[in-house]
């Protein structure tokens, strides 16, 4: 299988770039943002829950997210692999997620981390924010956001490259720039293993 996980701060281009490569490697997408939306705008008892938190730019608590990635992931078992956008979020988040692909006999092949700078997110944020309908999306919530990604994501970033599994990609420039580079570091990554 191949299980990739992009990385990054809010606004670096995960959901952007998930849709290309659920194209080019026919990837089962789980983004833990679109699943707790679409919870929140069924009204269910989850998405009621999860509401306050991305309101406010916060973590929707670790158990939660957790249990509704285990229910995704067990439901779904066929198919060439998985592609994780902001998810995870945290240590125990990835710890978890090492756990279930153990259970699943699969492991994540490769961590892309999209590097972007601050005021690159802010911009593109708040001009998605124009038009996105996204409660997230406005000048105070971002900075929560990117201030969260700071304390308590990017701590994610150096559990996997302890795993030898984090690719650092460039994400400035055209989509299909960056497309191209984080191709390049699957394919490096893939190699690695064969050779
Ligand atoms: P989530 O939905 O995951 O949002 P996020 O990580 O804050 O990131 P975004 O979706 O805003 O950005 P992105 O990196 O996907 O970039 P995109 O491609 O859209 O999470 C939302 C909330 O849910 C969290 O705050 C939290 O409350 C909760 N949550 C979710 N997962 C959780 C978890 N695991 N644990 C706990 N809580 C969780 O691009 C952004 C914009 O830039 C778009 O308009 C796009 O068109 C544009 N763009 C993309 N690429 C480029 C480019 N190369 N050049 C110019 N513009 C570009
Ligand atoms: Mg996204």
């Amino acid at each position: 299988m191949l299980n990739i996980i992009l990385f990054g701060p809010p606004g670096s281009g995960k959901g952007t770039q998930s849709e290309k490569l659920i194209h080019q490697f026919g990837l089962t997408h789980v983004s833990t943002g679109d699943l707790l939306r679409s919870e929140k705008a069924k009204k269910t008892e989850l998405g009621l829950l999860a509401k306050k938190f991305i309101e406010q730019g916060h973590l929707v608590p670790d158990e939660v997210v957790i249990g509704m990635i285990r229910n995704k992931l067990r439901g779904n078992l066929s198919g060439p692999g998985y592609i994780f956008d902001g998810f995870p979020r945290t240590v125990v988040q990835a710890k978890e997620l090492d756990e279930l692909m153990t259970e699943l006999d699969t492991e994540i092949t490769i961590v892309v981390s999209l590097d972007v700078d601050e005021s690159e997110l802010v911009k593109r944020l708040l001009k998605r924010g124009e038009t996105s309908g996204r409660i997230d999306d406005n000048e105070e919530t971002v900075r929560t956001r990117l201030e969260v990604y700071n304390l308590e994501t990017s701590p994610v970033a150096k559990y996997y490259a302890l795993q030898d599994k984090l690719s650092v990609v460039d994400g400035h420039g055209t989509v299909d720039e960056i497309f191209e580079r984080i191709c390049i570091a699957v394919s490096d990554k893939l190699n690695q293993k064969v050779i």
